[in-house]
């Protein structure tokens, strides 16, 4: 398997094509944006973490029976992923208020939700990126009725997993983002995109302190030291 060229850009990873049909080389990068872009930097060592951090989650996932888009792990900041048309949905599960939804309903930070809350958002730039539901995926096409009950079962099943898994490395699993494709092929729904402290927020069980990406978009300063905890306690 040969690296070949160059697809595409995104805000924290870069895609290429491999000389085997069906797989692709992602690299992660220590780029960071936040707020739609509007704030930019750079965490020293993210890619490192992120891509070893989500390769550590999708095996897991894997073994838990939930498919997923990985592979094998190739490098530091690169893993060989399966090809898939990635839907232009955010699906985000909640276990306790925190950013925008603290914002939204009016509930402090912190609060633990009686049950988990499972979001959609429509992965669109120039809106935003704004909260949308069944029937909004539905109407845009985005989805077929059958997908979005998969994507929810699939997604509170996760919760499921990486909440227990979280819980017994002393992190609280706050809430997270996650990305679904349609395999090359035969059209199976696959988790895509990563797992990792970019797209999770995860709070220390003891001190409550923000172990995530929150570090660097409140500028609370000690962001790569969140990420390479999260690492040491995931990976060792
Ligand atoms: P939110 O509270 O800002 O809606 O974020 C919910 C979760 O989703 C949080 O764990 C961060 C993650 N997230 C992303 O991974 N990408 C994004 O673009 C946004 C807005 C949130
Ligand atoms: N990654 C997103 C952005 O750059 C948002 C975020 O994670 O806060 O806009």
């Amino acid at each position: 398997m040969e690296k070949r060229e160059f697809l595409y850009e995104g805000k924290a990873k870069k895609l290429f094509r491999t000389s085997e049909a069906g797989l692709y080389l992602v690299e992660y990068k220590d780029d960071a944006t936040a707020f739609d872009g509007r704030k930019k930097g750079t965490i020293v060592g993210k890619g490192v973490v992120n891509n070893q951090v989500s390769a550590h989650l999708f095996q897991l996932l894997e073994r838990y029976g939930v498919p997923n888009h990985f592979v094998e792990l190739i490098g530091d900041r690169e893993m060989l992923v399966r090809g898939t048309r990635v839907l232009a949905l955010e699906v985000v599960v909640r276990n306790i208020a925190a950013g925008s939804l603290s914002k939204r309903l009016g509930l402090e930070e912190g609060l633990v939700l009686p049950e988990p809350v499972v979001e959609t958002y429509y992965k669109n730039d120039e809106l935003h990126d704004p909260l949308i539901n069944y029937d909004h995926i539905r109407v845009l096409g985005l989805a077929t009725p059958d997908e979005v009950e998969t994507m929810r079962s699939m997604a509170l099943r996760v919760n499921e997993i990486l909440r227990g898994y979280l819980f017994d490395r002393g992190i609280d699993l706050v809430d997270f983002k996650l990305e679904f494709g349609l395999s090359e092929g035969e059209g199976r729904l696959l988790l895509v995109d990563e797992i990792s402290p970019d797209t999770c927020r995860l709070w220390d069980r003891a001190t409550g302190e923000k172990l995530d990406k929150d570090r660097f978009r409140h500028d609370l300063g000690g962001v790569e030291e969140a990420y390479a905890e999260i690492m040491r306690r995931l990976i060792g």
